[in-house]
């Protein structure tokens, strides 16, 4: 079998961080959002992973996940043409690589904890055209919803309805024989323009063979920072255990599920409380790290309570008081401007899109 990831998009809504990174590459738990996703397709038993990027992202994609050696997996990337089409269309843009196959199809945004390996093996087992994820939840309008008859059985979906046949969504994990693009042949484009996944599920309804697992612990990318944050978490709980490793020794008062990199320092005064993950090559003093936070490599902290936030590589925070549920980009330095001098205020340079809490 083979796997197509999803990975373009513009995420506006997640800038200034969107600038400069396509969001697949976001650091969740110090690993691209992307690269938990991979790690869920090869420990389902699929090695060959064709990833579906922006135009011209190809050489940025292959700079952080390589050719794919790493996860144990051969990577092969498409651009999609022509821009965004929908969802049904990146499988349609990656059909030469995919005729013949049956295949997953991961939208790179999704995750969910625990294996998906029981879904890939029904999948060939029963033989299945199609195979679908779904999840309860709050707010279905905002997804593909199905719809079932009184005796249970799938009538439809819908996408993103206004008035919601049931209270699951389909997720973004999807398995597909290569009759995927006969059912595409008859899809068109939906009101707000794109080839929708759920007029190509429903074809599956009503000429083939669809089958559905119900899942929990799903979680979704919906853009803002909030929502990262909410991933960061899930994915720090969802780490084996044996991973949480340190590389580097520290008479810090350490509690909990941690991992410290190589070649980082953290002094003694400090107090990590996981789970936790700390990069390679970081500076921690006189430091409170508390749980579910993420500090990328070469960061460096002091004299800054952290709670529940992602720092990205070679962040400084010095005296930057309390900071909570909070996203720190590449580079970025918050201090306390008693520290420089003159002492007179806060001298601030943010990105475009910025928010800052003072
Ligand atoms: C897409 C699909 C939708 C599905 C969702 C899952 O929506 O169109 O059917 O429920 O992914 O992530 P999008 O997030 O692209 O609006």
């Amino acid at each position: 079998m083979k796997a197509l990831i999803a990975a373009g998009g513009h995420a506006t809504r997640l800038r200034p961080i969107t600038w400069t990174i396509n969001k697949h590459l976001i650091p969740l738990a110090n690993k691209p959002m992307i690269g938990h996703v991979i790690e869920k397709i090869v420990e389902a038993g699929i090695t060959d992973i064709i990833i579906n990027v922006n135009e011209g992202e190809v050489g940025s994609m292959k700079e952080v996940l390589g050719d794919g050696g790493r996860f144990g997996a051969t990577l092969t990337f498409v651009e999609q043409r022509g821009g965004a089409k929908g969802v049904a269309h990146v499988v349609a843009n990656a059909e030469e690589l995919l005729r013949g196959s049956r295949f997953l199809f991961f939208l790179g945004d999704n995750i969910i904890l625990g294996s998906i390996k029981r879904f890939v093996q029904r999948f060939e087992k029963e033989k299945l055209d199609c195979l679908l994820a779904f999840a309860r939840v709050k707010d279905p309008k905002r997804f593909g919803v199905p719809e079932f008859d009184e005796k249970g059985n799938l009538v439809r979906f819908l996408e993103k309805p206004a008035n919601p046949p049931s209270d699951f969504a389909v997720t973004g994990i999807y398995l597909y024989s290569d009759r995927y693009f006969d059912a595409f042949k008859t899809v068109t484009p939906s009101s707000r323009g794109e080839y929708e996944i759920s007029d190509v599920n429903t074809w599956f309804i009503k000429n083939s063979t669809v089958g559905y697992e119900e899942i929990t612990g799903w979680w979704k990318d919906t853009g803002t920072p909030e929502a990262l944050l909410e991933g960061n978490a899930l994915i720090l709980d969802d780490t084996e255990r044996s991973e949480f490793v340190a590389e580097s020794t520290t008479d810090a008062c350490v509690q909990g599920l941690v991992k410290i990199g190589k070649g980082t320092t953290i002094s003694a005064d400090c107090l990590i409380r996981g789970p936790v993950v700390i990069g390679d090559g970081c500076r921690i003093e006189n430091a409170y790290i508390g749980p579910y936070s993420s500090i990328g490599s070469g960061v460096s902290v002091e004299g800054t309570e952290i709670e529940h936030s992602i720092i990205f590589e070679g962040a400084t925070l010095r005296g930057a008081g309390r900071i909570v549920d909070s996203l720190v980009g590449k580079q970025a330095t918050i201090m306390d401007h008693q520290l420089t001098h003159p002492r007179s205020g806060r001298r601030i340079v943010v990105g475009d899109n910025s928010s800052v809490e003072l």
